[in-house]
């Protein structure tokens, strides 16, 4: 594949350094919460998210270069400081860049479903990377999760409510949680809102020690 331009470099992590593990006080120049969103796509979330809490560092972590370049975009007008991007496989990052206990929260919206049973293995959410969601999560810290899929939701949601470090919480949503839950969370589920398509959506809050 070619490699299109990066937009923003200063934003931008290298993910042949990454896999050697962050050091998130180094990655964004200063100590702080840290929060991930995996496939920020067009950007809506992380954009709105960051916008409102200067305080917290967001990472977005998506494959398609096609959406860094757009949110990356985004992030310069907006002038965010406290964002940075990175060009990887999210299953990969978080099994080996990720450092223990040091994520805030994670939020995985509208993953790809792969629908096909014969792809099934290529979904994010599959025991082992639910078990270092697990690891890379300060202990209190919430998992998010939506999707318009109902066999994706059939398939990580009891996966999610047997894992013994996660609490499922009786709301969409936490104590933290940077938007309005009742508006689209993203630019996918405000197009699918419209098409009037099925959402599921949970929260997970990672246990304490
Ligand atoms: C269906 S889109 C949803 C985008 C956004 N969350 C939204 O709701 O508008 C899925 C996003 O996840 C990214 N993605 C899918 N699988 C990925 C993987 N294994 N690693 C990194 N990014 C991935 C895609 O490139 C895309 O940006």
């Amino acid at each position: 594949m070619r490699e299109l331009k990066v937009v923003a470099p200063e934003l931008r992590l290298d993910p042949e350094r990454a896999l050697d593990g962050l050091d998130w006080t180094e990655v964004f120049g200063e100590p702080g919460r840290v929060e991930i969103e995996i496939g920020p796509g067009k950007g809506k979330f992380l954009v709105e998210a960051a916008s409102t809490r200067p305080d917290v560092h967001m990472l977005g972590v998506d494959w398609a270069n096609k959406y860094l370049r757009m949110v990356e975009g985004k992030a310069l007008r907006a002038e965010l400081k406290n964002v940075r991007f990175i060009r990887i496989d999210a299953k990969e990052f978080v099994h080996r860049a990720v450092p223990e206990h040091s994520v805030s929260a994670y939020y995985v919206f509208y993953p790809d479903p792969w629908p096909k049973k014969r792809h099934h293995k290529r979904r994010f959410f599959q025991p082992p990377t639910i078990d270092d969601l697990s690891r890379t999560l300060i202990h209190g810290a919430y998992l998010h999760v939506a999707t318009d899929f109902r066999g994706y939701w059939e398939h990580l949601e009891p996966l999610l409510d047997a894992h013994a470090d996660f609490e499922r919480q009786a709301a969409f949503g936490s104590p933290e949680f940077p938007v309005p839950t009742d508006q689209p969370l993203t630019n996918f589920e405000a197009k699918y809102l419209v098409q009037g398509r099925d959402r599921f959506r949970g929260s997970w809050r990672r246990k304490d020690a």
